[in-house]
């Protein structure tokens, strides 16, 4: 693969749109070819599938359906978007990816990691994150930052106990994988987290 696929991960509230948002500036100021997308969307099917997954009202999702959801919109994603732009020197920069499927279904709801992984590795082939963003914070802070918006979605209506158990899933992930997800402190000021987030996306555009 020509390019990178960097991933931002953590729970409700972290400030991702806002850092993404720096990692698109950073990318345009070094000429470096990028595209954004997010998870579960980025293709016209899965953005389907996300309006199921957020939003059904009229129809409880059982939590297998929406285990299996997350992996459909996955792989529509990959097939569709994520290798034909990598294979072709783009840069992907993902909002959210297969960490989430292990600590939202996985720590979250209980799901077996084990089994998780399983189908991760059929859907997902060898196609691994060349550096994941953790933006790392209490699940209080993120929700008290949910609480603003005017309405929240399916997945920001859990308890407060949830969201910690992703968070520490998450963490998890980045204790395991500490070469590939980096954990940035999002509850420090904006232009420290900035200074964080660039001096590993320095280093990733640095390898040859
Ligand atoms: P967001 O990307 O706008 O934050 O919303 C996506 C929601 O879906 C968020 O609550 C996290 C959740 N999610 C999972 O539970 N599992 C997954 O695999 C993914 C990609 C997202």
């Amino acid at each position: 693969m020509k390019g990178k696929l960097i991933t931002i991960e953590g729970v409700e509230g972290v400030g991702k749109s806002t850092n993404i948002n720096f990692i698109s500036s950073y990318m345009e100021s070094k000429n470096i070819k990028y595209l954004c997308t997010r998870e579960p969307g980025g293709t016209v099917n899965a953005e389907k599938i996300r309006d199921i997954l957020l939003h059904s009202e009229e129809e409880k999702v059982p939590e297998i359906a929406e285990l299996l959801l997350f992996f459909s919109a996955r792989s529509f994603h990959i097939e569709n978007v994520i290798i034909p732009a990598l294979i072709n020197g783009i840069n992907v920069i993902c909002d959210r990816f297969a960490d989430a499927t292990i600590a939202y279904q996985g720590n979250g709801r209980g799901f077996d990691i084990k089994r998780i992984n399983q189908i991760a590795k059929w859907v997902q082939n060898d196609l691994k994150p060349n550096l994941t963003i953790l933006l790392d914070a209490p699940a209080e802070v993120g929700m008290k930052r949910t609480k603003i918006r005017e309405k929240n979605d399916r997945m920001e209506s859990e308890k407060i106990s949830f969201y910690e158990r992703v968070r520490q899933g998450y963490l998890n992930i980045a204790q395991n994988d500490p070469e590939r997800v980096v954990i940035v402190d999002a509850t420090k000021d904006i232009l420290s987290v900035e200074k964080n987030i660039e001096k590993h996306l320095n280093h990733l555009f640095s390898e040859k």
